[in-house]
């Protein structure tokens, strides 16, 4: 099934919030000057997720970046479902409109806190850019438009985790590695279980007020 043979796509947030980016008030330099409204070629867009993407070879290009799995349509629309279920992923993707393939993409994550005042974090996730398009600030692109968008959604600041030879990257588009505080530590799990659902509202779990007061 084509792309085109999908009736009703969803796209996984709104567009709108998209639409003008502050690119002047970013630290990084374009050259040519390009921003997410004007990507640089009528060719080129900037926008959220949507189902259909399954078939612009979206988990091809992520596949770029590290392993993807066999993923199934079936699967990618129920994460997809609970994603955008849960208003905080932010995957935005740049598409070639002459192929209709996805050619890059990077997600924002928003971590809600209860510090710093029930503060907003974002997480800058899964940056990649087609191998045959890379070099034509398209990764600075895709990069800017999600920094900005969690400024944009409130977030007091974006972070990243990334090799080491990307660092000059991130660093021209105004990441900085902070004194003291620039370490990722982790820790994996080799055969992951099966997920036990977290989820309390299908339980018996008593309902929170709204207003406590
Ligand atoms: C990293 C990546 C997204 C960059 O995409 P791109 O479209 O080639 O990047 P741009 O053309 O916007 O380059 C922006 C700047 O970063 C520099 N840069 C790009 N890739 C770089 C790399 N691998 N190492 C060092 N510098 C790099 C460019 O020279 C350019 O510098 P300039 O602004 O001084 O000219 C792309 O190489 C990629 O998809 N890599 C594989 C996946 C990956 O590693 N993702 C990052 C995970 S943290």
């Amino acid at each position: 099934m084509g792309a085109s043979n999908i009736e009703q796509e969803l796209s996984l947030y709104n567009s709108s919030i998209l639409a003008n980016l502050n690119f002047a008030g970013s630290p990084a330099t374009f050259n040519p000057s390009i921003s997410a409204d004007n990507p640089g070629e009528p060719w080129l867009k900037v926008r959220p997720l949507q189902t259909g993407d399954f078939h612009r070879g979206f988990l091809q290009i992520l596949s770029q970046l590290t392993a993807v799995g066999n993923v199934s349509l079936a699967q990618f629309l129920n994460r997809f479902a609970q994603m955008r279920a849960s208003g905080d992923y932010f995957v935005t993707v740049i598409v070639d409109t002459r192929s209709d393939k996805i050619i890059g993409s990077a997600t924002l994550v928003l971590e809600h806190k209860f510090i710093h005042g029930c503060s907003v974090r974002g997480r800058l996730e899964d940056v990649v850019v087609d191998d045959t398009y890379r070099g034509k600030q398209l990764g600075k692109l895709i990069v800017v438009t999600v920094s900005l968008l969690a400024q944009r959604l409130g977030c007091y600041k974006m972070s990243l985790d990334c090799k080491d030879k990307l660092i000059p990257f991130y660093k021209s588009i105004g990441y900085v590695l902070e004194p003291g505080n620039s370490n990722t530590m982790n820790i994996r799990y080799e055969q992951p279980s099966a997920a036990v659902s977290a989820n309390h509202t299908s339980g018996s779990e008593p309902t929170l007020p709204i207003d406590p007061s």
